[in-house]
């Protein structure tokens, strides 16, 4: 089956509603208003798309999560429509956005069915490079050694390699070890797939992502290097048996889930991604509201072609009711919001 290739171009459309709602929320500190705000929009402009999708990593699990839901089927679905796996993160680094920090995102993956990983919501080791490091890194060696092997790939000194690790007190051995090979560090406090896809782009300046973080942000990151020649691994972090129960549920009996899954195994296939900045970060500017209306960057990605573009896009909202703040709860999939979100 190949993709219709405008289906990409489509994808867009709805990160960029969960990013404007999104925005609309920043810095007011409240984080569940602001992944609300996201949720409901992504979901009312999935109901445009011609595809019978089904959500294979969500907002959680049906009862934990009103909308976008594992398993929950998006898109027009009649007879025709491609049947799609979908990723989705409507608001990667939630705190960011609800205190009005750097490298907010909404993030969508789309897949023909199977070849994204099923991810389960726990944590997951990882490492991310650039098309210079294809294939040259592996996760069950040392940080330090990867590190290593990433300069001499690019044929630089280790000191002139930016690593972008999370702050987190999980992460002070990781952090020291890194630390000790020269290599250039820089701390984020939430939002490790913008971090992932940044070691694409030479001009943000960053080669590496390593450590631990959430699993279902390493597939939709995987979806983006996929689509665009970086390289990932990825290692299951399990904190107590009924995370490992769930992994098992989720991968399949046949899946070792204490394997390590490379770039392939996260995703594959003809991919389809895009992603929204909500607040300005590496590789994305955030929401700019500019009168009745506003401005939103965004980068959409397809595998088949290698292309990614980058979509600067003016919205007015007098055309587009469901955009403007009194629309805002007037949009279906934004009603949620009536229930006592400011
Ligand atoms: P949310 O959007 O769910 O808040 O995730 C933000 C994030 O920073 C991810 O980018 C990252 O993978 C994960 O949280 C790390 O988890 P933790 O905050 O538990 O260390």
């Amino acid at each position: 089956m190949t993709l219709d290739r405008n289906l990409a171009l489509e994808l867009v459309r709805v990160t960029e509603a969960a990013a404007i709602h999104a925005a609309r929320t920043m810095g007011r500190g409240d984080a569940t208003a602001s992944d609300e705000a996201a949720v409901g929009a992504m979901r009312a402009a999935f109901g445009g798309m011609d595809i019978d999708g089904t959500i294979v990593i969500g907002e959680g699990e049906r009862d934990e999560a009103p909308m976008l839901y594992i398993g929950e089927r998006v898109g027009r679905a009649e007879s025709g429509h491609p049947q799609m796996d979908i990723a989705l993160d409507p608001l990667e680094g939630t705190s960011l956005c609800a205190y009005g920090r750097p490298g907010a995102l909404a993030v969508v993956a789309m897949a023909p069915a199977g070849c994204l990983m099923h991810a389960p919501d726990c944590y997951m080791q990882k490492i991310a490079v650039g098309p210079s490091g294809r294939g040259v890194i592996d996760i069950t060696r040392p940080a330090r050694e990867n590190v290593h092997r990433l300069a001499e790939a690019r044929g630089v000194d280790v000191d002139d390699l930016t690593v972008v690790i999370l702050d987190r007190p999980r992460h002070a051995e990781l952090i020291a070890e890194v630390r000790a090979t020269g290599a250039r560090i820089r701390l984020i406090d939430d939002g490790d797939v913008q971090a992932a896809i940044a070691t694409v782009d030479d001009s943000t300046g960053i080669d590496m992502l390593i450590g631990t973080g959430g699993a279902p942000e390493g597939v939709l990151a995987a979806a983006a290097l996929q689509c665009i020649g970086g390289d990932m691994q990825g290692r299951l972090v399990f904190r107590n048996e009924r995370e490992q129960e769930r992994a098992r549920h989720m991968l399949g009996a046949e899946r070792d889930i204490h394997a390590v899954f490379d770039l392939d195994a996260l995703a594959h296939g003809e991919i389809l991604f895009s992603a929204t900045g909500v607040t300005s970060g590496d590789m994305l500017r955030g929401v700019r509201f500019k009168g009745n209306g506003c401005e939103t960057d965004s980068i959409v990605m397809r595998k088949k072609s290698g292309t990614l573009r980058r979509i600067s896009a003016e919205h007015h909202f007098e055309h587009k009711p469901g955009y403007s703040l009194e629309g805002l709860v007037e949009t279906p999939g934004a009603r949620l919001l009536d229930s006592g979100a400011p």
